[in-house]
């Protein structure tokens, strides 16, 4: 490529978060002074690195992306019944001339400018990357039952944050793999995984944690 990568941001607002207990999306809910999902926002708007941000999320909520003076174009999608169909709703929002994508979950409101280069940076490399954190706790694989079936290594073992940066033809792939398989998916580069294309792990933060509990929130 002789031209620098064109990417989009897909922020993913479109999940109802009943595990929050409230019948306000987690994504809307008032974290120091404003929606938290107006956190990432803020950050990816105002990135140059960006052609467009496109947000999914109800209607009802698109106003509160609105209020905001952009650096760059806007774009709304609607939800999915799934976080892949969100995705997929996104990704025919975004512009023709872009190379790649960069999603993140709205309720990871603390992500921050150095991560997102970084996991941008990985995703040029190779096509698709994410951002991760190294497991610290022992992890144990169960029957589903409550007892143990084996103890994983957790050297190997990551938790996986977003953003998550894939070049879109790689991302088409995976959504017609997904659709041959009709699997579901609990994040974007799984698509990536599907089609058995490689995926690189970039250093996320232990701050760009996922809002999903009330205790998330007030922890904040
Ligand atoms: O449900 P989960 O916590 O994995 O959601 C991660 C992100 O994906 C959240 O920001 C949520 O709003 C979004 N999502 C979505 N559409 C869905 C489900 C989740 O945009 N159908």
């Amino acid at each position: 490529m002789t031209r620098p990568p064109l990417t989009s941001c897909i922020l993913l607002a479109g999940g109802k978060g009943l595990r929050m207990g409230n019948s306000m999306p987690k994504q809307f809910l008032e974290l120091n002074g404003k929606p938290v999902a107006l956190h990432s926002f803020d950050l990816f708007s105002r990135m140059s690195e960006f052609l467009e941000v496109v947000v999914v999320c109800p209607k009802e909520f698109q106003s509160l992306f609105l209020k905001k003076k952009l650096s760059c174009p806007l774009h709304f999608a609607p939800p999915g019944k799934e976080r892949q169909d969100s995705l997929w709703n996104g990704l025919a929002k975004v512009s023709k001339t872009a190379d790649f994508v960069c999603i993140h979950d709205a309720a990871r409101p603390f992500v921050t400018a150095e991560v997102v280069q970084n996991v941008l940076q990985g995703g040029f490399e190779v096509g698709a990357a994410a951002a991760a954190m190294p497991i610290t706790s022992t992890i144990k694989e169960t029957d589903g039952k409550g007892f143990v079936v084996k103890t994983l290594n957790r050297s190997t073992l990551f938790e996986i944050q977003t953003p998550q940066v894939i070049h879109i033809p790689l991302l088409k792939q995976g959504f017609q793999k997904l659709k041959e398989q009709q699997v579901t998916v609990t994040d974007d580069v799984s698509l990536v995984e599907l089609i058995g294309a490689p995926v690189k792990l970039v250093t996320g933060a232990k701050i760009n944690q996922k809002l999903t509990t009330p205790e998330d929130l007030r922890d904040c």
